[in-house]
């Protein structure tokens, strides 16, 4: 259709589909989703399975091989990661660069762009080995990047990596750790924070995700993609939504104000935050699991005043008309932010646990595309507005 042509001049026919609302830009064997239905699988599993008995590496190697690992396979995969943590000293420099107040988004997006310089061979894409070991790194030093960003915002110093833990225990090591004394995580905790990293590690064309993609098409290296798609998280659309239900669970202050709050919502005064989704129209599978989540981490650190106002809502939320006709249910988002909290994150590093988080996804849609010999760089069409032909007037006789 798109050669169709009155004339040489005419473009031909093209859709125009702002925000690619109805516009596939990719064929995919990642992730599957059924937005009406509230299904979420990873390769073919439900993502329920995945979060219930697997691991986050475990989910990683299925969401990069396509496939769950064997024993063997598996206990390579783990060691491979485990021994790629550390980054070298010209990066912790590099870190130590940035403003006192420099936001971990900011340098997270840096730094994993900055890894291209020192594995200048990451551009050999075509070669799989190569583009195996790149990918190995990234899953491996991202929660060595995200925690040196939140250890520089603290002004303390950067702890390296503690290879005996697991990946999110040596996370956590990597973040609070205050003394030469070994850190011993909860191990509830670092489960709570694996569950949490499996629930966000792909969501299909999702926007950042499109920008990996969309980077990737030019054939550069894929620390710089993943650099670009660090770069649309960053944004208050995507990655910012769980710390504003924390900011609105603050507002609403006690559960007998909850009423009014949801009359203010009902006359357009107030947007639910965590409450509704643009493919889930059902419900969020990852909201149930996550709320079982927050359950299981409150048992650990006490419960936080916040809960009982989120665990209200939610349940007036689901009874009243207004909510049920327009299909609005908890999202990903609703009691996420009240887990980080409680595992003493401040609200900046949410997006940077989503960003660790979406990692093997974002390098999943990598490889699938530099892989596709049907992909071509991302350039799509436009509808011209602009005057045309004009005659250009030198700047002596506009004057
Ligand atoms: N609270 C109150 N009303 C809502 C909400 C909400 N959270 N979400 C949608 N509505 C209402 C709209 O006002 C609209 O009502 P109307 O038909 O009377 O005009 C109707 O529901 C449809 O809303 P849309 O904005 O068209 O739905 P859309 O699919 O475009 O938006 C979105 C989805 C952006 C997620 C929206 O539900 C929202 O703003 N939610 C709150 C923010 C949030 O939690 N974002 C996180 C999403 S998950 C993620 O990104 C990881």
């Amino acid at each position: 259709l798109g050669q169709i042509k009155t004339a040489d001049d005419q473009p031909g026919l093209a859709t125009y589909d702002p925000g690619f609302l109805n516009t596939a830009s990719t064929r995919s064997a990642v992730t599957f989703i059924d937005g009406e239905k509230g299904i979420l699988e990873y390769r073919g599993y439900p993502i329920e399975q995945l979060a219930e008995d697997s691991t986050f590496l475990e989910v990683a190697y299925l969401l990069i091989h396509g496939e769950l690992p064997t024993q063997e396979q598996y206990e390579q995969w783990v060691h491979e990661i485990t021994y790629h943590t550390f980054v070298h000293e010209n990066v912790k420099d590099f870190m130590h660069g940035f403003r006192y107040d420099a936001h971990p988004m900011g340098m997270l997006m840096a730094s994993v762009g900055a890894l291209s310089t020192f594995y200048p061979e990451s551009r050999n894409i075509s070669d799989q080995d190569n583009r195996h070991i790149q990918i190995v790194r990234m899953i491996a030093k991202m929660p060595t990047l995200g925690a040196w960003s939140f250890r520089h915002a603290q002004g303390k110093p950067y702890v390296y990596p503690d290879n005996d833990l697991s990946y999110t225990e040596n996370f956590l090591s990597m973040l609070f750790k205050m003394s030469e004394v070994k850190y011993d995580p909860d191990p509830r905790l670092a489960k709570a924070l694996d569950v949490l990293f499996i629930l966000h590690a792909d969501h299909e064309q999702n926007a950042s995700t499109n920008a990996v993609r969309s980077v990737g098409s030019t054939q550069v290296d894929p620390y710089s993609s993943v650099a670009a798609g660090v770069g649309a998280l960053f944004g208050p659309l995507h990655g910012g939504a769980n710390e504003a239900v924390l900011r609105m669970l603050r507002r609403i202050g006690s559960v007998d104000k909850i009423p009014e709050f949801i009359e203010g919502v009902k006359n357009g005064d107030e947007r639910l935050m965590g409450f509704g989704h643009r493919v889930y129209k059902n419900y969020d599978p990852r909201a149930k699991i996550i709320k079982q989540q927050a359950m299981n981490v409150f048992e650990v650190t006490g419960t936080n005043p916040l809960l009982d106002i989120a665990l209200e809502l939610e349940k007036i939320a689901l009874e009243d008309e207004y909510f049920v006709k327009r299909k609005l249910y908890p999202n990903v988002d609703f009691y996420s932010g009240l887990i980080y909290e409680a595992l003493q994150f401040p609200p900046e590093m949410f997006t940077v646990l989503f960003a660790i988080g979406r990692t093997p996804g974002w390098l999943a849609q990598w490889q699938e595309l530099v892989t596709d010999k049907e992909q071509k760089i991302a350039r799509p069409k436009q509808i011209y507005t602009g005057d045309r032909t004009l005659e250009f007037v030198h700047r002596e006789k506009r004057w």
